[in-house]
C-alpha cells in the first residue's frame, strides 16, 4: 500500500496534494459528463429536427425564342414558373443569391438570372417566376443538327437550374450556408412548323434537388 503510494504521479505524492488530485478528478468526471449531456442532447434535437431539403416543381415553362443564326450563335427566350416548397415543421428557410438558367442538349442556352432572396417559413410554398434570356450565346457545332433532330421527332427536353445557396433555420438559430442545385425537365412539343405561339408546357413535376 505505502509503495503503491510513493509510486503516484509527484503532485498527488503528499497527503495534501491526495486531495486536490482528487479533486482534479472529480473536476474532470464532471466537466467530461457535462460535455457529454451537451453533445447528446445537441445530437438528439439534430436528429429529430434533421432538416428534409425543399421540394421544387415546374408549373410552367414557355420558349418564346429558340433562334439559331451565324451556325453557332443562338438567341433564346424562355419564361418558368416553379413552385417551391418546405416540407419541414420546425425548420425555416432562408433562400441566398437563387440563380436560374435553361440547358438544352447538355449546353447552357441563357445567361443566370437572380431571384431576389427570400424567407419560408415552416411549411410554406412559395411562388417563382423568372424570365431567362441568351443573346448571340455560342453554342457547340452539333447544336443545330441535334436541334433539327428533335424538331423531326417533333418534341424537345430542356433542363431548368438553379442554383444558390440557402440557411435553415431553428427557434433563433440559423445555420451555415449549404449549397442548393435543382434540376426540373420540362418536355415540349418541338414540330417543324414555325409555331405561332411560344412552346409551352404545364405540368406539375417534381424536379430533382440536392443539398
Ligand atoms: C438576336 O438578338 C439580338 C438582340 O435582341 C438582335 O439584335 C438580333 O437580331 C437577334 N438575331 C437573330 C438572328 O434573331
Amino acid at each position: 500500500m505505502s509503495q503503491a503510494l510513493t509510486k503516484s504521479p509527484k503532485h498527488c505524492g503528499n497527503k495534501h496534494g491526495l486531495n486536490i488530485c482528487k479533486l482534479y478528478k472529480n473536476l474532470f468526471l464532471l466537466f467530461s459528463t457535462f460535455g457529454t449531456t451537451i453533445l447528446s442532447i445537441i445530437l438528439v434535437v439534430w436528429l429529430i429536427l434533421r432538416p428534409t431539403k425543399p421540394e421544387f416543381s415546374l408549373k410552367e415553362a414557355d420558349i418564346y425564342q429558340l433562334n439559331l443564326f451565324s451556325s453557332y450563335l443562338l438567341n433564346s427566350s424562355v419564361q418558368l414558373t416553379l413552385l417551391s416548397k418546405n416540407p419541414n415543421q420546425k425548420v425555416g428557410i432562408y433562400y441566398d443569391e437563387l440563380q436560374v438558367y435553361a440547358a438544352y442538349k447538355g449546353q447552357q442556352i441563357t445567361v443566370y438570372t437572380s431571384l431576389p432572396p427570400f424567407y419560408q417559413g415552416h411549411e410554406d410554398s412559395n411562388i417563382l417566376t423568372a424570365s431567362l434570356v441568351g443573346i448571340g450565346l455560342p453554342v457547340g457545332p452539333s447544336f443545330g443538327y441535334e436541334m433539327g433532330r428533335d424538331q423531326t421527332a417533333g418534341r424537345l427536353v430542356l433542363n431548368l437550374k438553379v442554383i444558390g445557396r440557402l440557411r435553415w433555420k431553428v427557434g433563433v438559430w440559423v445555420s451555415g450556408k449549404y449549397r442548393v442545385n435543382v434540376d426540373c425537365l420540362a418536355v415540349m412539343a418541338f414540330g417543324p412548323a414555325v409555331p405561332t405561339g411560344p412552346l409551352t408546357t404545364r405540368q406539375g413535376t417534381q424536379c430533382s434537388t440536392n443539398v
